[in-house]
């Protein structure tokens, strides 16, 4: 495992990148700051290492204004998307988080873990896994309980990316984690995601309200709608279409309910003909947002490539959106001293 300076945080204090690699060259770099999968590379269809993961140089410019509510590959938590006014009630209680999204609470907060500097756990060279650990107290961010929580990456022989998420609070809390990267399977300095194709294990999707992006309570089946992606379908072929839900959130920005069980299971596949790499996405979790990168304004990435709007899209495993004010959906709340458990797997296959 490679051990290398990544930068600093706004404090001064030293972020570190760690590379993993496996006997076929794949290799996942992830960064303390955000516990970031910063690269995620295998070799292509014509033996080209392509990086398949938007990111920067370094962690300063995870940090810029620009970037930030972006959460590139960052480690979101305690509750990924949102929360509807930014309140909270646990245990009868209200509590005030921050309106960072309107008048909702987004990704916990503009100063959340997924800004933080992570702690390295455990460094296993043997297993190819880094495990990194992050302490937020009582009431940081609006939410009760001192909240230990880690996130360990694991690369397998066989291209696979296992992210595991625990967490343990003192007091009732909520816990929703998610990895927030951004996929462009075409190398993530190659524009537009338009022409990849996408099929998601969902019959369902949870439709959105206009101008807050908060799930209505609606479950509705994809059939016949642009949401369809029970078949393998190109990511462009019908995000402009004249869809009321596609007009709310300028592009996908929904949440599918998968049928996992609270297992393992394949929830996405996406593919590009161009490279031939194949991505499989599984996770036990009850649902998975795709977000085509439809706020992303042009700037620069990694490498000085040019990342703006459709450069990637997020297959981001979580509750559904807003599931804390919605018990019809499985609920992310957490009991004090009881350990949430997550896993979330992201493969990189090849197409010929
Ligand atoms: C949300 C989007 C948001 C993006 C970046 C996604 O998870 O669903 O609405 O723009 O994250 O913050």
């Amino acid at each position: 495992m490679r051990r290398e300076d990544f930068g600093t945080d706004q404090r001064g204090n030293s972020v570190e990148l760690f590379t993993l690699q496996n006997k076929n060259g794949t290799q996942a770099k992830i960064s303390t700051l955000g516990a970031a999968l910063v690269s995620f590379a295998r070799k292509d269809k014509t033996g080209v290492l392509r990086d398949v993961v938007l990111g920067y140089d370094k962690a300063e410019d995870y940090l810029s204004d620009g970037s930030r509510g972006y959460y590139f590959g960052a480690t979101v938590g305690r509750n990924a998307n949102r929360i509807a006014n930014a309140v909270i009630t646990i245990d009868g209680r209200e509590y005030a988080l921050e309106a960072n999204s309107g008048s909702n609470n987004l990704h916990s907060g503009s100063c959340g873990v997924s800004h933080r500097i992570w702690e390295a756990d455990c460094l296993d060279d043997e297993r190819n896994r880094v495990a990194l650990k992050c302490f937020s107290a009582d009431l940081e961010q609006g939410f009760p309980g001192n909240m230990t929580m880690k996130v360990s990456y694991t690369l397998t022989e066989d291209d696979a990316l296992h992210i595991e998420y625990e967490a343990v609070s003192d007091k009732d809390t909520v816990a929703n984690f998610t990895n927030h990267s951004y996929f462009n399977l075409g190398g993530h300095d190659s524009g537009d995601i338009g022409n990849q194709k996408l099929k998601i294990y969902a019959k369902a999707f949870t439709p959105l309200t206009k101008d807050t992006s908060i799930p209505t309570g609606e479950i509705r089946p994809v059939k016949g709608t642009p949401l369809d992606f029970t078949e393998f379908k190109e990511i462009g072929k019908e995000i402009a279409q004249d869809y009321e839900q596609l007009i709310y959130a300028r592009g996908y920005d929904h949440n599918f309910l998968l049928d996992n069980d609270g297992k393992t299971a394949l929830a996405a596949e996406a593919a590009c003909e161009e490279t031939g790499i194949h991505l499989y996405a599984y996770t036990d979790c009850p649902g998975v947002q795709l977000y085509t990168a439809n706020f992303v304004e042009e700037h620069k990435g990694k490498g000085g490539a040019v990342y703006g709007e459709r450069h990637g899209f997020c297959l981001e495993s979580q509750y559904v959106p807003d599931a804390c004010h919605n018990p019809q959906f499985q609920t992310p709340f957490l009991k004090a001293g009881e350990t949430y458990r997550s896993e979330t797997v992201y493969k990189l296959g090849l197409d010929r």
